[in-house]
C-alpha cells in the first residue's frame, strides 16, 4: 500500500494585508500515503490551517503543486474543487460546525443527500455511523443537547458520511476536555483501522500528536521536521 494520497510540492501562500504581503507558507513539500495518520504541529500563525485548507481544496496556493489521490487540483476552479471535496475529503473543525436546528442523525445524513451520486441511504448510513461512534442513543438530539465530545463525534460521523478516503481535522480536540479529547482520538483511530482512511490532524494536543505515524513540524510557513513515530506500516 504505497499509494500517494497527498503530494504537495513547493507550496507557497501569500496573503495581502494592507500594503504588505503575509507569507503564510514558504515552499512546503509533503508526501502523505494512503492509510497514514499524520499530525501537523507548530506555533500559532505558522501556517497549519492555511496548509490544511489548501490540501482540502478550500483554498488555493500562490505557487506550487497539490495532488490529492492522484488528481492534480492545483488549477481547478471552484466547481471542480467542490466536487473533489464532496467525493474525497471529510473535514473536522475545532468548533464542530454542526447545524444547530438539525438532529445528530439529520446532520450526518445531510452530506449524503447532497451527494451527486451515492450508494447510501442517508438515514440508514447516518444511523450506522453514529452507532459505530458510540452514539446510538443520541440520534435525535440536537447539538445543544450534546456534550462537546459527543458533538465532535457527530461531526466525525458527518465527515465520514460519503466514505471519503481522506479526513482532515483542524484542532479537533482544541475545544474539549481531556476525557472527550480521548474519545475523539479513539474514534479517529477506529476509523483508520476500520476504513483505512488517511487522516491528517492539525493539533496542539501532545497526546493526539503522539499517536500519529508521523508528525510534521511547521515553523513560520516552512516544514522544518518530518518526525517518524511508528515503523513504516506500508
Ligand atoms: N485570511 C487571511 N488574511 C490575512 N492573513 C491571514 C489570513 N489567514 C491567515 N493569515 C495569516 O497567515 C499566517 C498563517 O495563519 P494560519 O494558517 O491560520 O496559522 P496556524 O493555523 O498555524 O495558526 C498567519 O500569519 C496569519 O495571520
Ligand atoms: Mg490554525
Amino acid at each position: 500500500m504505497t499509494q500517494l494520497m497527498i503530494h504537495a510540492a513547493g507550496i507557497t501562500k501569500e496573503l495581502p494585508l494592507g500594503q504588505h504581503v503575509i507569507h503564510a507558507l514558504r515552499g512546503v513539500d509533503m508526501d502523505i500515503y494512503s492509510g497514514e495518520m499524520i499530525g501537523i504541529v507548530g506555533p500559532s500563525g505558522s501556517g497549519k490551517s492555511t496548509l490544511l485548507g489548501i490540501i482540502g481544496g478550500l483554498d488555493t496556493p500562490t505557487q506550487g503543486i497539490i495532488e490529492i489521490d492522484g488528481v492534480n487540483i492545483t488549477r481547478m476552479n471552484e466547481d471542480q474543487l467542490t466536487e473533489i471535496r464532496n467525493e474525497k475529503i471529510g473535514f473536522i473543525f475545532q468548533f464542530f460546525n454542526l447545524i444547530p436546528t438539525l438532529t445528530a442523525l439529520e446532520n450526518v445524513a445531510l452530506p449524503i443527500q447532497f451527494a451527486r451520486k451515492t450508494r447510501y441511504q442517508p438515514e440508514k448510513r447516518a444511523r450506522e455511523l453514529l452507532t459505530s461512534l458510540g452514539l446510538p442513543d443520541r440520534l435525535n438530539h440536537r447539538p445543544a443537547e450534546l456534550s462537546g465530545g459527543q458533538q465532535q463525534r457527530v461531526a466525525i460521523a458527518r465527515a465520514l458520511a460519503n466514505n471519503p478516503p481522506l479526513l482532515l481535522a483542524d484542532e479537533p480536540t482544541g475545544n474539549l476536555d481531556t476525557e472527550s479529547g480521548a474519545a475523539v482520538l479513539q474514534a479517529l483511530e477506529q476509523i483508520r483501522a476500520e476504513f483505512g482512511t488517511t487522516i491528517v490532524i492539525v493539533t496542539h494536543d501532545r497526546e493526539l500528536a503522539s499517536r500519529a505515524d508521523r508528525v510534521l513540524h511547521l515553523v513560520d510557513g516552512r516544514m522544518v521536521e518530518d518526525e517518524k513515530l511508528k515503523p513504516e506500516a506500508r
